[in-house]
């Protein structure tokens, strides 16, 4: 996607394939940084410390951080000791765990001359794929947008088509296009009229910051609002339909992604408005059921909560982040990262196969081929 009219992917291999680059997303939307990461710790430290996140995004960067290990020591403990260091930077998206198994399996009984490159060419592949599944799910999804934009009563169809996301679900949380704001990229582009609510999304602000962001540079109409104005909005109409994606979503349908997630669902199945969810194959946890009791909630630290971080307002050049303190000295935050919408309150499914309910009936219908 664009950046100042600039094609962009979010990682690439760099000096001939002995480091990864990236953006740094802590630093936007003010600095606009790339970074060099050249061994299994740096990546690890760029997931856990989120220089890089979203589901799809760890995943593939994660497979790079094995291939960087192999490099440096491509024997069977290093491949275990790289594969468990990056395993546990980050618990609740499971792309992360399917794409540092498709690296080990891949990689784990080859010679050990040949693991390196192995893993190189699998973490490709996986890029690949993830850019080709990020724009399948937006063509399947300009289709849900263009049904709902000319199913508006006529006297209505001249106003733009109010889209609910939140966090951020676009091109940054994966190789490109992103799984939500996929289908927004096709629809915008298609030349339907579309405006973004876009849910600041506390407490880290990936609404405000990288979705609003993306959004801009890619010219589509936009406004944050407060996390808590969306139920107000739906009740006012002001909301067609919402549209968000997932860290991990169990073979029933129970939808886990950021936090605040599931209070949007609950006011938009209050409101019968639509809640959509984009998911690529690689965020199905097919072994489990029951999102509740099965997913694991990433705890962050409560210091996202009682502090903010931003550029000063009176010193707009300077390029160093600002961390402000909300609350009193000495009172503690609490941090769950991701809440679980139970498949009941999720309207469908948009995959890169197509559209299908939330349901294990519905999954195994797009992915008869998977082995459960
Ligand atoms: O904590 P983050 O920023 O990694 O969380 C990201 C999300 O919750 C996204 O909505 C999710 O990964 C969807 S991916 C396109």
């Amino acid at each position: 996607m664009n950046i100042e009219g600039k094609a962009w992917r979010t990682i690439w291999l760099e000096d001939g394939g002995k480091s990864i680059g990236v953006i740094d997303q802590t630093r936007l939307p003010h600095n606009f940084i790339t970074c060099s990461l050249s061994d299994c710790d740096d990546v690890a430290e760029a997931i856990a410390n989120m220089v890089v996140r979203g589901a799809p995004l760890i995943g593939i960067a994660g497979a790079y951080g094995l291939m960087l290990a192999l490099i440096e020591d491509p024997s069977s403990e290093s491949l275990e000791t790289a594969f468990q260091r990056l395993i546990e930077t980050r618990p609740t998206a499971v792309n992360l765990r399917w794409a540092l198994c498709r690296v080990f399996e891949k990689v784990k009984t080859l010679p050990v001359c040949d693991r390196a490159e192995a893993a190189r060419s699998e973490a490709e592949l996986i890029a690949e794929e993830d850019v080709r599944m990020c724009e399948a799910i937006g063509e399947y999804g300009l289709g849900v947008l263009k049904k709902l934009a000319y199913s508006r009563p006529i006297e209505r169809q001249k106003e733009p088509l109010n889209l609910l996301t939140h966090c951020n679900a676009g091109w940054l949380a994966t190789a490109d296009w992103g799984t939500a704001l996929a289908p927004v990229y096709k629809a915008h582009r298609a030349g339907l009229n579309i405006h973004v609510w876009v849910d600041e999304t506390r407490p880290r602000n990936q609404g405000a910051s990288l979705t609003a962001y993306e959004l801009s540079q890619e010219g589509v109409p936009h406004t944050v609002i407060a996390d808590n104005a969306g139920g107000h909005l739906m009740q006012h109409h002001q909301v067609d339909a919402v549209i968000v994606g997932s860290d991990r979503i169990t073979s029933s349908g129970d939808v886990c992604n950021k936090i605040g997630t599931y209070l949007k669902a609950l006011a938009a199945f209050d409101n019968d408005i639509p809640f959509y969810v984009a998911i690529p194959a690689s965020t199905i946890d097919w072994s489990i059921r029951d999102g509740l009791v099965d997913i694991p909630i990433e705890i962050r630290s409560g210091m996202e909560v009682t502090h903010i971080q931003g550029q000063y307002v009176s010193s707009p050049l300077s390029s160093e982040p600002e961390l402000i303190r909300l609350c009193p000295s000495g009172t503690e935050g609490f941090n769950p990262a991701f809440d679980v919408t139970p498949a009941r309150l999720v309207t469908a499914l948009i995959t890169e196969r197509g559209i299908t309910s939330a349901t294990y009936k519905g999954l195994k219908r797009l992915y008869s081929d998977v082995e459960i």
